[in-house]
């Protein structure tokens, strides 16, 4: 075998030219996840517009249709990775169709920016889509009648982390019917998806100093998320 020896320079050199390459091929593949990120988003936006249009439309399925203003869908990043579940709208989303727009949900646009991450960045939607009159808890048969529809919903946007927002959505999903307080934080995971359960927004209200265990399930929250992200 010829052996050829190759001064220091050379090596730099050779060194320099592979590091460019590699660069190179890293930022191409970031624009091609991009660009991959971009269709997706595109697509199950449609998607989700459809399935509004056509199979929710002007529901009329339980009796909170003669009470609601508007009807309140969900919103945010249609193929977000993390979807945040709610137990149902109160008296400002009903005015505006907006999930989590009252004071509850202007503490957890908090809790969500300091993660780092934007409203936009994630999808919010609750258990029922309609105001129960007076903010009364939802009845069984409204969380029948509409949860096909969420999980219509979670398939189109196919999120790897659920954050379930309270006891009633932590039953309606996973049909845990334990305190919050005893499973908050811990992680199910469930045909391939993680669902974190915490205190609700509106009971951090009325309990401020339950606020740091909310911020350290949140935390874990995006540990969760890379982690599975990294699968
Ligand atoms: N509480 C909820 O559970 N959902 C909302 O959208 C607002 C308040």
């Amino acid at each position: 075998m010829l052996l050829q020896t190759i001064s220091e320079d050379q090596l730099y050199e050779v060194l320099s030219v592979l590091k460019r390459r590699y660069e190179q091929l890293f930022l191409w593949g970031k624009y091609i996840s991009e660009q991959q990120r971009v269709k997706e988003k595109a697509k199950k936006d449609e998607l989700l517009r459809k399935f509004k249009l056509n199979d929710l439309g002007d529901c009329k399925r339980c009796k909170l249709c003669q009470t609601r203003k508007n009807l309140v869908f969900g919103e945010g990043n249609p193929a977000a990775r993390l979807m945040f579940i709610g137990e149902a709208p109160g008296k400002e989303e009903d005015e505006q169709g907006k999930p989590f727009v009252g004071r509850a949900g202007v503490l957890l646009t908090k809790l969500i920016e300091g993660l780092g991450l934007k409203r936009q960045d994630i999808y919010i939607a609750n258990i029922i889509k309609c105001r129960p009159p007076s903010n009364r808890n939802p009845e069984l048969n409204e969380i029948q009648s509409c949860k096909p529809f969420l999980l219509q919903q979670i398939k189109i946007i196919d999120p790897k982390v659920i954050v379930l927002l309270g006891s009633c959505s932590l039953k309606s999903l996973l049909g845990e019917d334990k305190q919050i307080s005893k499973v908050r934080g811990r992680q199910f995971s469930i045909h391939g998806r993680m669902y974190i359960p915490t205190y609700h927004p509106a009971y951090i209200l009325r309990n401020p100093l339950i606020i740091d265990l909310v911020k350290e399930d949140f935390r874990n929250t995006m540990f969760a998320l890379r982690k599975v992200q990294e699968c």
